[in-house]
């Protein structure tokens, strides 16, 4: 990902960002930095950048032409996205991050002053964003505070790809405390729990410690984390039917757009933002159409299990695009793994992997190596199958060439895919195409458990290839 940082500081820029882990990514090129100085781009002489306010007014306003020239010249002829930091912005929030980490490029305007002339703001500026209710001197310390936050979301920053993501484990809570050597220090003990080994104990003490602190020090946050609570124990009484929902919710995916269930409704809207899945349960007609009114008008696909709500969905311009069992692992045992060279993909496997799918399938399948999320089973030195998690959490993606089938090779990568995800402590779940016979026997003879209801995945008409996360 490249930032450019349009400012009149721009050693500050860089010697903000150049040491700790945002440097070492520079270094290694797996970000990169473009500071541009905003007054070098002065038509005007001695660098000057800024005047006296039209209708008077306290302090100086930084000029529209420098700006605007130093916006082309970071920004070249290309759409790039353009974020303006001010204190009127729209808050900075993880969310937030998450979403600029999406982008290639971003190009970060640092104002001075009491301001610049809105003309050249209506110009180039795609976003406000504001990193706090406080007033700063201008915008470095901000653009600095977005890129640490965006950079470390972008594969290879932090060095292991999921790390990051994990990290969603205990979203809507502020972190538990943590203790380290010496286990007295100043005749305080640390907690007897955490020396004890037991992973439970420990893991349900860091969870009420967690919660404790959230409700008392963001009230806020511990309003939503107990309205997903309810959600997902409502959830919890047919785990085979609702897994999804739960996991989506439990790993910090999706957020709950509407629920009627405190009034002993049924209604569940979730939607997961970062992959564009919306996830709908309604209890009759009317609250479907209603849920499929608010669905976001980005949403690219919808997973159902009511048949009614196809037809809902159709008049929003959704078609049915496959229909799946899904299957569940409910067991916290690690499953024999009966084959000796199954390990996470890289980058270089990319070419063996993809097996005809257009540019789409490929870029989506980069993303799950790239995320860590993607494992082959090699034999005589080369990739001959391979299955991955997909970005909504599903396992999936299993594919074995004709010539190792009935190897039990399938079977090794799915038990090694289930490994993986007790390991994260994610309870294993998949989608099988309701044809595929095969595939569901495999998944039986493993100990998954498959739900009865059909899974619909309703897909946006404007799709103009088959969606690549439904592809495998
Ligand atoms: N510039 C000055 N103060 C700011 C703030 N709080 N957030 C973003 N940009 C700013």
């Amino acid at each position: 990902m490249r930032f450019h940082v349009l400012t009149l500081f721009p050693e500050m820029i860089e010697a903000g960002l150049g040491s700790g882990i945002i440097g070492r990514a520079l270094e290694g090129g797996i970000i990169s930095l473009h500071t541009v100085n905003i007054r070098q781009y002065t038509a005007e002489r001695h660098g000057k950048v800024d005047d006296y306010p039209y209708g008077g007014g306290a302090g100086m306003l930084m000029q529209a032409q420098p700006v605007y020239d130093a916006h082309r010249a970071a920004a070249g002829g290309r759409k790039v996205r353009t974020v303006y930091v001010t204190p009127q912005g729209s808050p900075f929030t993880q969310k937030k991050a998450a979403e600029f980490a999406r982008e290639e490029e971003l190009v970060i305007l640092c104002g001075h002053y009491e301001g610049i002339d809105e003309r050249v703001l209506e110009e180039i500026v795609t976003d406000y964003v504001s990193i706090g209710d406080y007033v700063l001197t201008g915008g470095e310390l901000p653009a600095m505070v977005m890129i640490d936050a965006i950079a470390r979301l972008v594969p290879g920053v932090l060095g292991n790809g999921s790390s990051a993501e994990e990290e969603s484990f205990f979203n809507d809570l502020l972190e538990y405390p943590q203790y380290s050597r010496p286990e007295v220090w100043r005749e305080k003990r640390v907690p007897e729990v955490l020396l004890s080994g037991n992973h439970s104990r420990i893991a349900a003490w860091r969870l009420e410690r967690a919660r404790e602190r959230t409700a008392l020090r963001r009230p806020d946050l511990y309003a939503r984390y107990e309205a997903k609570q309810a959600v997902r124990e409502r959830l919890s009484g047919d785990k085979r039917n609702n897994i999804h929902m739960m996991e989506s919710l439990a790993r910090g995916r999706g957020e709950i757009l509407y629920t009627d269930i405190w009034a002993g409704g049924e209604d569940i809207l979730l939607y997961d933002e970062k992959c564009g899945t919306a996830m709908m349960t309604a209890g009759d007609g009317e609250s479907g159409r209603r849920l499929s009114g608010i669905l976001p008008e980005e949403a690219e696909r919808v997973l159902i299990t009511q048949p009614f709500l196809e037809e809902l969905l159709a008049e929003r311009h959704y078609r049915p695009a496959q229909r799946c069992r899904q299957v569940l692992y409910t067991m916290r045992n690690t499953l024999p793994v009966r084959h000796k060279d199954i390990r996470r993909l890289t980058a270089d496997s990319l070419k063996d992997v993809c097996c005809g799918g257009g540019p789409g399938a490929e870029d989506y399948v980069r993303g799950r190596i790239e995320a860590g999320d993607m494992y082959g089973a090699f034999a005589e030195g080369k990739l001959v199958g391979f299955g991955g998690i997909h970005s909504d959490g599903r396992m999936g993606m299993l594919y074995v060439e004709p010539d190792y089938r009935r190897q039990g090779i399938g079977s090794a990568l799915e038990s090694y895919m289930v490994n993986r995800m007790l390991e994260r402590g994610w309870t294993p779940y998949g989608h099988i195409r309701e044809d595929n016979r095969a595939a569901l026997s495999l998944q039986e003879k493993l100990g998954l458990y498959s739900a009865a209801k059909t899974f619909c995945w309703m897909e946006k008409n404007t799709c103009k290839q088959a969606d690549d996360m439904l592809r495998f």
